[in-house]
């Protein structure tokens, strides 16, 4: 398979329950794939900014967020990856609607994080 055809296996576990695993494309951003299959996340700038629809590994893997306007490795040690952006690079169980908790890891570390105001 030429590897830009290459495809992941990713499930969302939404607040509402898990979804059906759907195969995602190396070269897809996880949030289009997931609206296309017919799986609402959340979402606002679709820049990898507002982290408003941010969500966290379950069981680890490798998310792509060269995409991302702002995406630091403190991030990706903890787990946050946003999908608005993000491209899988291995098969992913992801735990979605984690803005407030984006936000406050954030915070804690004097990290960009818009919109924390609002959920204080
Ligand atoms: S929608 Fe803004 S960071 Fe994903």
């Amino acid at each position: 398979m030429a590897a830009e055809l290459e495809a992941f296996q990713v499930t969302f576990l939404l607040p509402s329950g898990e979804q059906p695993t759907i195969p995602i494309g190396r070269e897809e951003h996880i949030w289009d794939a997931a609206s296309a299959a017919g799986i609402k996340l959340p979402a606002m700038c679709h820049q990898g900014y507002c982290l408003t629809c941010s969500a966290r590994l379950v069981d680890g893997g490798e998310v792509d967020q060269t995409d991302s306007l702002v995406y630091y490795p403190e991030d990706r040690d903890a787990g946050f990856v946003l999908p608005c952006t993000g491209k899988p690079r291995s098969d992913l169980r992801l735990r979605t609607h984690q803005a407030k908790q984006m936000r406050e890891f954030r915070k804690g570390r004097k990290l960009i994080a818009p919109y924390s105001w609002s959920e204080e």
